[in-house]
């Protein structure tokens, strides 16, 4: 039997109070928007589940095709005894990890961390079946908010970073995430990043607004997150799922667009929220990139890139990288 450990890094209350702060920053700015990590509530880590699925968004499909190719390589260059990943979700491309390293017999530890503890437990217990020799240690934490890694962590490590994630933070979050987390790293351990790569803009749209809707759904329970756990009046059907590509910034937006003029009170934080018709609430960034970008980002933070792999269609970049 698999020993599934569970531990909250941050304090009872902190969730709460950074909805809380986040919402009414957010909400009374001028231009609104809120940050991506609310939307995963149970609801919203099983709508990705049902995106990652969808004939539009290529990036798990491109990014399994990767791990596919090269675990096994990944294994050897990095002989890690405790892989930790970052914003894990169901954990289930990192199986190509999980076997690789276990192949090698190096592996001891798995810890993923997210802020969905409910997308943990369920990763936790189908891991708990099918490794019965490999100790998970799940973290429900805020990799934006703090990176602490249980103390018991044996090195060398490995840090996986998939899912393009690391684009849903804006240029300046990124730099100091990558900064936090080379503090992290001793020499030796190793990052695994998954990033999207900048290609044509109807393929990168279409990846964010479905045929079938799911996406937008998806954007819209945010709505539901703050209606259940601000008392808010937010009605999801009074908005519409909005993206589109920057050129400039490189990044898909997301945004929820309302459809009419309305107020809509948020009583857990003594606020009315007025929207104009067509005003727009910004939900998300997804930054795309290209390998120099990559390169250089990481450089910025003291990592060094060793190792830079595409899928065959050039649509998503996986990069190995060491503490320099
Ligand atoms: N790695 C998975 C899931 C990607 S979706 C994949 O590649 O398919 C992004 C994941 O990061 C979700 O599971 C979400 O709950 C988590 N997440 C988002 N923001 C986070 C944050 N600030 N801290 C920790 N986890 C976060
Ligand atoms: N990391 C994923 C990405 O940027 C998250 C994601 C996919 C997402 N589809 C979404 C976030 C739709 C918000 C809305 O591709």
């Amino acid at each position: 039997m698999t020993a599934f450990e569970l531990t909250r890094l941050l304090p009872a209350d902190h969730f709460a109070k950074a909805l809380r702060e986040d919402a009414r920053r957010g909400l009374t700015a001028p231009a609104k928007w809120l940050p991506p990590k609310w939307f995963y509530d149970k609801r919203g880590s099983e709508l990705f589940e049902d995106i990652t699925k969808l004939p539009e968004y290529y990036p798990t499909r491109a990014e399994r095709a990767i791990l596919t190719e090269r675990a096994t390589e990944i294994a050897a260059l990095t002989g890690a005894r405790t892989l930790v990943e970052l914003g894990s979700g169901s954990s289930e491309k990192t199986r190509l990890l999980l076997d690789a390293l276990h192949g090698l017999g190096t592996l001891e530890t798995y810890v993923p961390v997210d802020v969905s503890e409910s997308a943990l437990r369920e990763a936790g217990r189908q891991l708990a079946l099918d490794y019965p020799k490999l100790t998970v240690h799940g973290v429900v934490s805020d990799f934006t908010a703090t990176l602490g890694l249980p103390r018991a962590v044996r090195g060398p490590k490995l840090v996986a970073f998939l899912g393009g994630t690391l684009g849903n933070l804006t240029p300046t979050e990124r730099a100091a995430f990558l900064a936090a987390l080379r503090a992290e790293l001793a020499p030796g351990d190793s990052l695994l990043l998954g990033t999207d790569l900048v290609k044509d803009p109807a393929v990168l749209v279409a990846a964010y607004d479905d045929a079938a809707g799911v996406t937008a759904e998806f954007n819209k329970n945010l709505l539901n997150v703050l209606d259940r756990e601000l008392d808010a009046g937010f009605d999801p059907e009074a908005f519409e799922h909005v993206a589109l590509w920057d050129a400039e910034q490189e990044w898909i937006e997301m945004r929820l667009r309302s459809l009419r003029e309305q107020q809509v009170a948020v009583p857990a934080l003594e606020l009315t929220v007025a929207f104009a018709e067509g005003e727009e609430l910004r939900t998300e960034i997804s930054a795309k990139f290209r390998r120099e970008k990559v390169a250089a980002e990481l450089a910025e933070a003291d990592f060094e890139l060793h190792e830079w792999w595409t899928d065959a269609e050039g649509r998503f970049g996986l990069s190995l990288a060491q503490p320099v």
